[in-house]
């Protein structure tokens, strides 16, 4: 079965009946999931941690991660989304598309259209997905901003007695996993 006749299967019948007859030139009909103002993302898991290790006192290792879940109005099947910077010192600054991907029944991982950007210090979260339905074509893109801010803990560690194969600092800042949905607009693309 497609995933658009399963999207289709799940929608009340009434909806689908009557789709054919309200005739809005410009609004996609009610059988096109998400196509409306009302497009949703769904957000599971949201992980942001990051930290320095300096394996020396002049060597240092950075590294912030950030990773979740993500469903939405038009695409119901899970996809994991996961960035991995070493940008010091914030990680993510909003400027750069990180990718969403899908595991398939064959255990094959996948690439999806899905595209989000983070921005550390704004704690900001960019989602792009692309769908296409009745062989139209749309862009979906919904911003949230983390409120309540994330809350996050951040640990340090200073060896003052370093020897050479030792760690000689960390800092690690590990924050409170988040579930959250929101809205986003959704464009026709031609
Ligand atoms: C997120 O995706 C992973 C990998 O597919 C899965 O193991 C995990 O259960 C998912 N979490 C949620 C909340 O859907
Ligand atoms: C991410 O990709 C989308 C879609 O291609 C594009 O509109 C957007 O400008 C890109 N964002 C960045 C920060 O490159």
């Amino acid at each position: 079965m497609s995933l658009k006749s399963t999207i289709l299967s799940l929608l009340p019948t009434a909806l689908l009946l009557t789709s054919s007859t309200t005739a809005a030139p410009l609004a996609p009909r009610a059988g096109c999931p998400g196509a409306t103002t009302s497009f949703s993302f769904d957000v599971k898991n949201f992980d942001y941690h990051d930290g320095t290790t300096f394996s020396t006192p002049a060597h240092q290792i950075p590294g912030g991660f950030v990773a979740f879940n993500l469903t939405s109005a038009a695409d119901v099947v899970p996809r994991q989304c996961n960035a991995y910077s070493t940008q010091l010192s914030d990680f993510y600054y909003g400027t750069l598309n990180y990718t969403c991907t899908t595991t398939t029944a064959d255990g094959e991982v996948v690439q999806t259209g899905s595209l989000f950007t983070y921005d550390t210090p704004g704690e900001t979260l960019v989602l792009v997905e692309p769908f296409e339905c009745d062989g139209q074509k749309y862009v979906a893109k919904g911003t949230y901003t983390f409120e309540p801010p994330l809350q996050c803990v951040t640990e340090e560690y200073q060896n003052d007695d370093w020897q050479q194969g030792e760690i000689y600092s960390s800092r690690k800042r590990t924050c409170e996993e988040r579930d959250f949905a929101f809205f986003a607009e959704v464009e026709k693309v031609e």
